[in-house]
């Protein structure tokens, strides 16, 4: 069965935000940026299709810019392409990515509270999952503390341990694995595993290849705001880091 499709998906920035906040990934490509400023939006993805079936996990590479979290961001909803369709059949985790989806100034607790709540779970659902969602991340006495005071690797224990536990049927993962220290890591990967083997797909971004093989049996670069590779992950991959050293 089919869990995502895109068709002839086009997803345009105006200029005007491009300049304020996409400063990091218009300074890594300047000569595309440049060319995009004299028309009047920037284009992130240009006329994507593909489909992802049920069972597959799926990675999507490309160097920095080249619009992997804009990808994951349609798929998640957040985005909305500005042509084209997109269609997802499955129960979406809220986007894990870095430093996304949390009040900074709530404890840990207080935004595992918030965050199921906006997932659709009842405050007694919640509460029923706080303990173990807690115990998952590990994070102590912190857990009372404001995410602010949190490093990254502290915010990516809390977004994953709230994700791992409300049973999503897709789950869509950007860069937040390599935040975290080994032994949390391993904790990720023996729960993605256990997701997988229930069925549930997962779309991941990241620059690190030894995840991407653990995790992911498909693989799909993208290069140009278009897919330049779409494969079986020991296929795709040998590819791509031999282009990118
Ligand atoms: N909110 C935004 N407003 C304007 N332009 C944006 C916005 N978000 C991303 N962009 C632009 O879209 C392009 C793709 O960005 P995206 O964040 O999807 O790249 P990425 O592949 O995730 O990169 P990285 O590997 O650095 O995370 C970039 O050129 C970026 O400047
Ligand atoms: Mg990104």
């Amino acid at each position: 069965m089919e869990i995502i499709r895109f068709e002839h998906v086009t997803k345009t920035y105006p200029l005007y935000h491009h300049f304020f906040s996409g400063l990091k990934n218009f300074i890594f490509n300047i000569p595309s940026a440049m060319k995009q400023l004299r028309s009047s939006g920037f284009t992130a993805l240009k006329d994507l299709s593909f489909t992802i079936q049920e069972g597959e996990s799926v990675a999507f590479i490309g160097r920095n810019g080249a619009g992997k979290s804009t990808l994951l961001g349609l798929i998640a909803g957040v985005l909305k392409p500005t042509s084209g369709t997109i269609r997802v059949s499955k129960r979406v985790s809220p986007l894990l990515e870095l430093g996304g989806g949390f009040h900074p100034e709530l404890s840990g607790l207080e935004n595992i509270q918030l965050n199921g709540v906006l997932m659709g779970l009842s405050r007694k659902q919640v509460a029923a999952k706080i303990d173990e969602i807690v115990a998952f991340s590990e994070l102590g006495e912190f857990i009372h503390e404001p995410i602010r005071s949190y490093s990254s690797g502290m915010n990516a224990r809390l977004g994953f341990s709230v994700i791992a536990h409300l049973e999503p049927e897709l789950l869509l993962i950007d860069e937040v694995l390599a935040v975290g220290d080994a032994s949390f890591q391993k904790k990720c990967f023996a729960k993605i595993k256990e997701f997988k083997a229930r069925g549930v797909s997962v779309v991941l971004v990241s620059h690190n290849s030894s995840d991407i093989e653990m995790v992911c049996n498909r693989v799909i670069w993208i290069e140009n705001h278009k897919i330049l590779m779409d494969g079986p992950t020991a296929e795709v991959l040998p590819h791509y880091i031999k282009a990118m050293t």
